[in-house]
């Protein structure tokens, strides 16, 4: 299985995602300021690893404290918090590993420090765990949607490797072939960052899940010949109303699906669906450098001085969405209904 990320003595290990996929490096890291680094940086990347990552890097932060009192203690982990959650935006997981880390905290305030920083090394294991496990569920859940045979398209990665492991999207897409359907993946190659052409690829093929990277520009025309079945993505934030908001180009996808009457699936966890955004209007979108546009394997490919958008994430409209794939089950219009209701369900 693929080791995106790891709890070890030595700090928290993650598999470079922007050497991918030439080379398979790692890196530790030590500190939680350089777990931050590494979000920011996208060495990892993909809303519920950037959670997992985040809580580990509270944990790491809390564990090297010098505190000798509580109140010192609680003060370095607000700023800790607040320096992980300056990291990316868009990523709700993110924010919600940061509450799920304050709220442990809180109910230990009765601790010492050592069982503190334990306690908190734990829970950031636990959560770990915990994400796997959805997305096995989501896999469940997901697979009987899949075509018994024929393509399904993604876009971006929503793998093992933007999890803990499994993945979300493609543990969809795992489940089913592990379940005998016969699936070919079209990935996107997702321009800019490529997450689709060296990640996507990358892990499907380490399965052995036939696998065909097309061009973005190319997805229209592999529907409108009859190549894809289906589409599955997954999310960095979803809406109260089911507004998904998720790597840029899922929007143009979402569109062309609709206009082929192909079924357009988000597969995501429950820790991306945030009920306070009551639309997608609400989410805030990462405006990333310049320069993942300007170059490609760092070769300029535009003039100098023309004008450059780098938005990170682009929000599908619900009336987009078939249905929303989660570890409680799936959910399908009305979202608002829906999605509160499984919110309900533990
Ligand atoms: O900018 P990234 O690579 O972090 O964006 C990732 C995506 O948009 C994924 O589709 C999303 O986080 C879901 S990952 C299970």
């Amino acid at each position: 299985m693929i080791q995106t990320l790891e709890w070890t003595q030595s700090g928290v290990v993650f598999i470079d995602q922007t050497k991918l996929p030439t080379e398979e490096v790692y890196v530790t890291c030590t500190t939680h300021q350089q777990v931050a680094d590494a979000i920011r940086n996208m060495i990892v990347r993909g809303a519920p690893a950037i959670g997992v990552a985040a809580a580990m890097g509270i944990a790491i932060g809390v564990q090297k404290s010098k505190a000798d009192n509580i109140g010192d203690l609680q003060t370095e982990f607000a700023g800790i918090c607040e320096n992980m959650g300056q990291t990316r935006p868009t990523a709700v997981n993110l924010f919600w590993a940061i509450r799920r880390m304050t709220e442990k905290f809180e109910s230990l305030r009765s601790k010492t420090i050592p069982q503190i920083q334990q306690a908190l090394i734990e829970e950031s294991q636990r959560m770990h765990a915990e994400d796997i496990a959805a997305n096995q569920a989501m896999g469940r859940h997901g697979a009987t949607l899949m075509p018994a045979s024929g393509g399904v398209l993604t876009h971006c990665n929503a793998g093992a490797l933007a999890t803990a492991g499994y993945g979300t999207a493609l543990g969809v897409i795992r489940a089913a072939v592990e379940a005998g359907k016969k699936i070919h993946v079209y990935a996107d190659e997702t321009r800019p960052f490529l997450q689709g052409s060296r990640l996507t690829a990358w892990e499907l093929m380490k399965d052995g899940i036939p696998t065909t990277v097309i061009s973005d520009n190319m997805a229209g025309v592999m529907m409108q010949k009859g190549k894809i079945g289906a589409i599955v993505v997954g999310a960095d934030r979803i809406a109260a109303n089911g507004d998904v908001a998720n790597k840029v180009g899922t929007y143009t996808v979402a569109v062309l699906a609709k206009e082929n009457n192909i079924p357009f699936y988000v597969a995501a966890p429950m820790s991306t669906i945030d009920l306070q955004a009551s639309d997608g209007s609400k989410i805030p979108i990462e405006q990333r450098n310049k320069r993942e546009v300007t170059h490609i394997g760092g070769k300029q490919m535009t003039p100098d001085g023309v004008g450059i958008e780098n938005p990170a994430f682009d929000v599908t409209p619900a009336k987009y969405v078939t249905a929303i794939i989660t570890e409680r089950g799936i959910a399908r219009a009305p979202y608002n209904d829906s999605l509160e209701s499984l919110h309900k369900k533990s």
